[in-house]
């Protein structure tokens, strides 16, 4: 069988665990051509260090990594400590991290700059979409760049879950609704399929077999497991909701989609949910996973880890 074609991607993430897991997988089954960060699990200086640290320990190959947006659009940044640690990989990532210097260039004009090596490429957004609104607003063109822009947020309208608000989405929904607006050929992998998609307990085991991948993600998913165990109603799996991302866009043939435009509900109590946009508001259509091939899912994720346990120098 010949060799598969690795999709190239940009990952921007607020690393975070499952970022971490979801950086390590598309390392592995993707042409990674530069990381962003974004204030969201944790603080900018965490997020941004953290990315530069999951990347260091996974692969030997240098690619950009870019800091961005400090918090939200428009609402106070709020912060998810409990599910990744103070400094957002449990107690492996630095506890304290130096502020991003002002002169640092942000990830949004760098896109602008180098536009002609990311056209087409497909962007994978796994924190709040605070980066990916200020590139929109700064440099319109880049709306219209990305051969897709794939979402790990939001809730699809009308799913059946206990949950009608996603965290990313929450965080800045603001910048969630200016991305539905105003993004091309954007897909949407919500909390609706991502919490099918639990991980066993058990399979924590398996991780001492993928070199240093595994041994990071021993490190830091007992801290997470602890508190995300459950989300998906089963106390002995758990979710991770930004691997689902990355699946989706190497493996497209393990969900459902559907075309729909969306909004969100921006303010007032029912902020961060995702709805229907009205049809004369003329949105583009969402591309929404709807369901998942949850055993699909997994094969591909202990597939996919296995490229460590060929490469365990990276
Ligand atoms: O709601 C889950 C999402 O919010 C994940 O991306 C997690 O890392 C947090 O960013
Ligand atoms: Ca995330």
């Amino acid at each position: 069988m010949g060799m598969v074609q690795k999709p190239p991607v940009w990952l921007d993430m607020d690393p975070g665990i499952d970022d971490a897991w979801a950086m390590a997988l598309a390392l592995a089954a993707c042409d990674v051509r530069g990381i962003s960060a974004v204030a969201g699990n944790v603080s900018l200086p965490h997020t941004f260090a953290n990315a530069q640290k999951i990347l260091r320990t996974l692969s030997v190959d240098d690619r950009p990594v870019l800091p961005g947006a400090i918090g939200p659009l428009l609402t106070p940044l709020m912060t998810a400590p409990a599910f990744h640690g103070v400094g957002g990989l449990a107690d492996w990532g630095e506890t304290t991290a130096a502020p991003v210097d002002p002169q640092d260039e942000r990830v949004w004009s760098w896109w602008s700059t180098h536009r002609a090596e990311i056209q087409g490429i497909h962007l994978i957004a796994t924190g709040p979409l605070t980066n990916l609104a200020i590139s929109f607003l700064a440099f319109p063109a880049l709306a219209d760049i990305w051969g897709s822009i794939t979402l790990m947020c939001g809730v699809m309208p009308g799913a059946q879950t206990d949950k009608a608000q996603e965290f990313n989405v929450y965080v800045d929904p603001h910048a969630a609704d200016y991305v539905f607006h105003w993004g091309r050929r954007v897909r949407l992998v919500g909390i609706h399929v991502a919490h099918q998609a639990l991980i066993p307990l058990e399979d924590l085991s398996r991780l001492g077999h993928y070199g240093k991948a595994g041994a990071m993600l021993s490190r830091v998913l007992p801290f997470y497991v602890q508190e995300a165990r459950g989300e998906g109603g089963n106390p002995n799996a758990f979710p991770v909701d930004d691997v689902v991302a990355v699946a989706s866009v190497v493996r497209p043939d393990l969900f459902q989609w559907r075309d729909m435009p969306l909004a969100v509900v921006r303010e007032g109590p029912l902020r961060g949910t995702v709805v229907l946009s009205p049809i004369d508001v003329k949105r583009p259509p969402v591309q929404v996973a709807t369901d998942i091939d949850v055993d699909g899912f997994r094969q591909w994720v202990w597939d996919t880890m296995e490229y460590y346990a060929e490469h365990p120098t990276t």
